[in-house]
């Protein structure tokens, strides 16, 4: 069995951070979503793995290398335009041969793994497997109509779903799905779409069987479903000091701080990471918070937060919440008159003034 990470993609929804970095790449609970992908498959004896990437591919080159960090061996598949997950699938047939193989998505992070629906497929009899998972809104997610084990229908972003069991990003296939990749159109996005070619398979006779995921599952594609993913990963984190906690500050719940960190005259509740190198002066940081490697939070309020590496936070007391806070961006003081907000911000990106 082979493996598929799509970590291409257009990210639109997480601009402005999409501009300058892969999704895949943000880090939750300071580990980027994508090592969590890898980790899964390795530990489903998923090792030799096909990585789709597009216009970010040197970071995803840089973070991943060779996959001999994870146990694993990756071929890296440049798709030159993001034009579907169908599309992924079909440029990577040269990769992934006659193989049967596990798509996972890049941006999708859950609790379990995935040895069971790994170890379902192998057992036989099925041509593709996807995973359903209850969610609140199944109008945004392609939902499955299942009929004795049996996937009868997939509709995508339904008006009227009957069901809330949406499609994950987790599905199984052999080499049937490049006939079907080959023989479906783009939709009216322009993309070539994976329900259309799973759509393709039952219609054409193939076994498609669907399991259910009990655990904690969530694609961290938009900014709140990232924030909710680093709640989630910080819940099970185990705490830990590798760096140094001055005799002013205190400690609370669960916390990591790494290696070569510095806890001045601060207060740390967790469940929270602070990253290597990190400076916390004189500073709260609260619950569900991640904050990168070399980061300085001083005279600040955090709580709730992911803020990115070499970031400089300074808001007086001020306090920040709710946020997700890119690579090397500073907030600071404006000790100059008048006293006015001084923006400097990427296109699309968003700020809450008190
Ligand atoms: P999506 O989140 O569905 O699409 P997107 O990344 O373009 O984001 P947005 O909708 O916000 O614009 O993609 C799911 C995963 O698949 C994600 O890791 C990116 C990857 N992907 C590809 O590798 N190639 C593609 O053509 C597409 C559409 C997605």
């Amino acid at each position: 069995m082979k493996g598929l990470v799509l970590s291409g993609g257009k990210g639109t929804r997480l601009r402005p951070l999409t501009y300058t970095g892969a999704k895949q790449l943000v880090p939750i609970a300071n580990k980027p979503v994508l090592f969590y992908v890898l980790e899964d498959l390795v530990e489903a004896g998923v090792t030799d793995i096909g990585v789709v990437v597009g216009d970010t591919q040197d970071q995803i080159r840089a973070a991943v290398g060779d996959g001999s960090a994870f146990g694993a061996r990756v071929t890296y598949i440049p798709q030159l335009e993001p034009l579907g997950l169908a599309h992924a699938v079909h440029i990577a047939e040269e990769f992934l041969q006659s193989d049967p193989f596990v798509m996972f998505l890049g941006d999708n992070l859950i609790r379990d793994g995935i040895v069971p629906f790994v170890r379902s497929f192998q057992q036989g009899g099925m041509n593709c497997l996807i995973v359903l998972k209850e969610v609140q809104n199944p109008q945004d997610f392609g939902i499955a109509q299942v009929q004795d084990g049996r996937v009868i229908r997939l509709v995508e972003k339904p008006k009227d779903p009957w069901t809330n069991l949406a499609v994950i990003g987790i599905y199984l296939f052999d080499h049937h799905v490049f006939e079907a990749v080959r023989n479906i159109k783009p939709s009216f996005r322009g993309e070539l779409e994976i329900t259309d070619a799973i759509q393709y398979l039952i219609d054409n006779g193939y076994n498609v069987e669907a399991r259910h995921l009990n655990g904690y599952w969530t694609d961290t594609g938009k900014m709140d479903d990232m924030l909710e993913a680093n709640r989630w990963v910080l819940e099970q984190i185990e705490p830990r000091c590798d760096g140094a906690v001055d005799s002013a500050s205190s400690v609370y719940g669960k916390v990591v701080i790494e290696e070569g960190a510095e806890i001045v005259h601060s207060v740390i509740r967790g469940p929270a990471i602070i990253g290597k190198h990190a400076r916390v002066e004189n500073s709260f940081v609260g619950p569900f918070t991640s904050i990168y490697h070399h980061c300085t939070i001083l005279n600040s309020e955090v709580e709730h937060s992911i803020i990115l590496e070499h970031c400089h936070i300074e808001t007086q007391g001020a306090r920040i919440e709710d946020s997700l806070i890119g690579r090397h961006a500073q907030v600071h003081p404006a000790h100059t008159k008048p006293r006015a907000y001084r923006l400097v911000l990427g296109d699309h990106s968003r700020v809450g003034i008190l």
